[in-house]
This record gives C-alpha cells, structure tokens and sequence, in this order.
C-alpha cells in the first residue's frame, strides 16, 4: 500500500455523484499530470455511451469492459489521475491493482447531495432513489476497504495525495497516523520535547519509542549533531524516524532518515508555522556547512506529514511573524489572500498549495521554482547580516524588491500592510556578493521568480544586473 501519491497513480474512488471527475480534472491540473476519467475512456474506446453499453451488454458486461479498460489505464506508466467509476472498485481485480499501482483516496459524499447530483444525469443507477439509497450503503464497505485516504474537497484530495494530515488535535492521533509498525526515533529539541513530548508518547502507546534531543534552532543543522544523531539510532529498517518540531528539526531528522541504513521512513510533525506551510512538505532535507546553508542534503519525502495547527498556540510572536512572511509569499502565487483565513484554514490552504507544486515537480527542475518568489534578495540579506536577521523580515523585504521588479503594485500594497517590512543594516557590497553566488545563479547572474500578475508565477527570469542592484540596495539603510 503506498503511503502517498508521488510516482503512483492518484485513484480517485467513491459513490456516484461524489464529484470524482470535476475534482479529479482539477487536481490534474494542480499536479501538471494527465487525467483519465474512466467512464469516459470506456466510452470512447467502445464507440458508446455508458447507458448504451448497459442496454447493450447488461451490468456484467459492462463490468468485464470497465475491468479491462481499467487494467490497460493503471498499468500505463505515467502516474496520472485516475476517476474510478463508482463500481469500478467491484472488480476484486481492479482492486488488486489499486493496492499495486495506485494511491486511492476515497471522495466522501453525503449520500443526499450524492443522489442530487447523481439524478440529474442519466445514470443507469441512478434513477430510482430508493435503490439508489440501498446501493450507496451497500457500496461504503467496499470503498473504505479499497482507500489509502479519505478527502471532501480539491485540497483535501492534494494533501491526502502528499501524505498529509492537516487536523486541529491530529497530534493526539499519532499512534493511527505514523506509519509502520516497528520502533520508532523521536528527535526533538527540549522546547518542543517540553510542550509535547508526553502526549506523543502517550499517542504513540505501545509502540517501542525512543527520544533523541537535538539543539533548538539552525544550530541542529550541523554536521557533528548529524553524527551524534546517528550513534545513537538503535532503529533497524523497520524502524521510522519521527521529527517533531521547527523547520530546523525536521530538516536534520528528514535528513538522518534519508541516510539511516540507506533511508528509512519519517513522519514529520511540524510545530511551527514555517513548518507546517513549508519546511515539513515536499521532501527537500539538508544540514548546513560552515560555507553555507542546506548544502548537503537529499529529497526524502516524508512518508507522513502530521499538521495540528493547534500546537502554534505556544509558538512565541516572532516565530508566527517568520511563518506570516511564507504565508504571504504562498497567498500571492496561489493568487487568493489566505492571510485573511483562520489559522486552521490559512494552514491547510498553504499545505496543499506547497504540497501539489512539489508533487507536480519533487526535484525542483521547473515550477517549484516559484516557491522561492523573494527569497534570492532574502538570503542574500540573510548572509550580509551574519545571519542575524529573522528569515521572515528578510523574506518580507525579498518579496518588495521581487514585486517591485515584476511592477506588481497591488501585490507590493498587501506585502507593505501584511509585513511590514523595514530596511536593514547590512554592508551593501556584501550582500551583493551574496546575491551573485545564489543557488540558482547561472554564470553570476541571478535568475529570479517574478509575479507580474498575482497568481502567476514566471520562474529563469534573467534581470539586468542594475536592476536587480537597485532592487537590493532599496531594502539597505545606511
Ligand atoms: N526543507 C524545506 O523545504 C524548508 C523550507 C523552509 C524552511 N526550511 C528550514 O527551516 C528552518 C527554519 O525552521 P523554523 O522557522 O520552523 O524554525 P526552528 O525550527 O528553528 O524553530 C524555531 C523555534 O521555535 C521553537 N518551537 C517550535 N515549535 C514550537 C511550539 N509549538 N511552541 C513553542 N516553541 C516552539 C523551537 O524550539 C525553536 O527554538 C531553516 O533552517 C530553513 O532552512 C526548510
Ligand atoms: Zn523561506
């Protein structure tokens, strides 16, 4: 059974009228993969309608095609999106290949809303509402039997996807949400273990668990805490390693897990808002080295992502203001102010915005670039100052000179009210230097994420150089 949808089919199941092919065609798009609604290949491939085809061949009939339509579309190799038909999950050979081919999420419905919808098309099972009614429960069995994940909407569908659980409370419920059954390494730093670590031990019950303290903060990300972090894993293969904490925490312990024994299985826990919008999503892990951050590192995705929004109620007002910065940022490429959400809701929206861009590109060769809207000005500030600068004031003031390049004035407005951000100190010449040996720098010239219209991205883009110098120097003050 795969624990999410990276390199697998995503299959969509449930009832009729569930909204499997609306949704399914929008998550495509959101995953940049193909869609295959099943009933309309089936039609396509036998030159009739799916009332046609039960007219024709009767129920059996119908279910022999959709078995064997379904067999050549899961067993193409490109994952894609895959709406089943609400029987199609009958076929015990159809499900054989879900459990081989596909992560399965099952679309809840309301069997009301379902039967609204359902009748108002022509559907062979859908004329009688009664019947209908009795088929919905003698379906449900079947559905839940068949699904690796349960969803409502387009972003449940694309955390369900990532493996993501986004639930006020959800740290209560580790012990059903971390994968596996074998023992399992927390590592924590001792703020976090203090807040938390009693009820994740209580949640993870009876399993064999072990805690490992890590330094709090960017201090983690080092080598000789990664070698400390090593000696002492007693996991074997079957073990998982559980990260619980910052960005900082689950950066070090997604790491640890991806070299463990040649890679092992974590689940991250992410506690702090950076965490549970960016950092803890997408599997980029990394230790720094004295020449620079992140730079050793693996894409390991997490086999889970387990978000409980209420764990921010202890995070101190600095770290929450880090985490606005990467919410803005998030608000303006999705194109929708989710700043102006509850935070239970503002953090499920940029979880699953984070999540579908790296699940349409997990090792960032095109549009996860765009995640990095801001933040070539922000580390270049970043290492001007020492690293003596909260990485949201520096992202704040990333985004105004990348807004103020793409002449977005309304995006420029929301990041001024939403962050307010205020020049800093830093030695201009050295930021500078900074910003020509970015990452994504080809040849000393940086290539930047500009958003000329909110909501869409363009990433490569090759600025003149004064510009971009103009753009730097205005977040500088003497
Ligand atoms: N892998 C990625 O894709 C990715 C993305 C963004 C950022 N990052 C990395 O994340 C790191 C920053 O992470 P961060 O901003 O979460 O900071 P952090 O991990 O340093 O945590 C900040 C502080 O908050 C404390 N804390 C954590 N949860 C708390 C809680 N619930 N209540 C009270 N205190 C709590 C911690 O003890 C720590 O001192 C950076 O190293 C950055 O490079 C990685
Ligand atoms: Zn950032």
């Amino acid at each position: 059974m795969a624990a999410h949808a990276l390199g697998h089919h995503l299959a969509l199941t449930g009832f009729m009228g569930a909204g499997k092919s609306t949704f399914g065609a929008q998550v495509a798009r959101r995953l940049g993969r193909g869609f295959v609604d099943l009933d309309r290949e089936i039609e396509t491939r036998a030159g009739a309608t799916i009332e046609e085809l039960f007219a024709r061949d009767g129920e059996a009939g119908f279910r022999a095609l959709e078995e064997k339509v379904a067999a050549s579309v899961f067993d193409a190799s490109e994952p894609a999106v895959i709406a089943l038909g609400g029987g199609a999950v009958l076929s015990a050979e159809t499900r054989d290949r879900l459990r081989r081919r596909a992560f399965t999420v099952l679309l809840d419905v309301d069997p009301g809303t379902a039967w609204e919808r359902a009748s108002r098309s022509a559907r062979p099972l859908a004329a009688d509402e009664d019947a209908f009614h009795a088929l919905f429960q003698e379906r449900r069995p079947v559905y839940e039997e068949t699904a690796d994940a349960r969803a409502r909407d387009i972003d449940g569908i694309v955390l369900a996807a990532a493996g993501i659980d986004v639930r006020t409370g959800a740290i209560d419920l580790l012990g059903e949400l971390v994968p596996g059954s074998g023992p399992i390494a927390i590592v924590a730093d001792a703020t976090v273990a203090g807040i938390h670590g009693v009820a994740v031990q209580l949640a993870l019950g009876s399993r064999d668990v072990a805690t490992h303290e890590v330094p709090a903060g960017e201090a983690a990300k080092a080598i000789g805490v990664l070698d400390h972090l090593w000696r002492s894993l007693r996991i074997g293969r079957d073990g998982t390693i559980v990260a619980l904490g910052g960005g900082c925490t689950t950066d070090l312990a997604g790491f640890a897990a991806a070299t463990w024994m040649r890679g092992v299985p974590w689940a991250a826990v992410p506690t702090t808002l950076v965490g549970q919008v960016d950092a803890a999503i997408g599997g980029k892990t990394a230790v720094d080295l004295p020449g620079g951050k992140n730079l050793v590192g693996a894409f390991h995705w997490p086999a889970r992502v387990v978000i409980d929004p209420g764990t921010l109620e202890t995070l101190p007002e600095s770290e929450m203001k880090n985490g606005m910065a990467e919410v803005v940022k998030t608000g303006l490429l999705m194109g929708s102010p989710v700043w102006e959400q509850p935070l239970a809701e503002l953090v499920r929206r940029c979880a699953s915005f984070k999540a579908a861009v790296c699940l349409a590109d997990p090792y960032d060769r095109g549009p996860r670039n765009q995640l990095n809207l801001g933040h070539t000005f922000a580390h270049a500030l970043e290492a001007a100052a020492g690293y003596d600068l909260s990485h949201g004031r520096a992202v704040a003031l990333g985004l105004v000179a990348a807004l103020r390049l793409s002449g977005n004035d309304v995006a420029l407005a929301a990041v001024r009210s939403e962050l307010d951000p205020k020049p800093v100190r830093v030695d201009r010449g050295a930021a500078w230097a900074a910003l020509a040996r970015d990452k994504k720098s080809i040849g000393g010239v940086p290539r930047l994420v500009l958003l000329e219209k909110t909501g869409e991205p363009t990433w490569g883009n090759e600025v003149p150089a004064a510009d971009v110098r103009v753009a730097l120097d205005s977040l500088i003050c003497d």
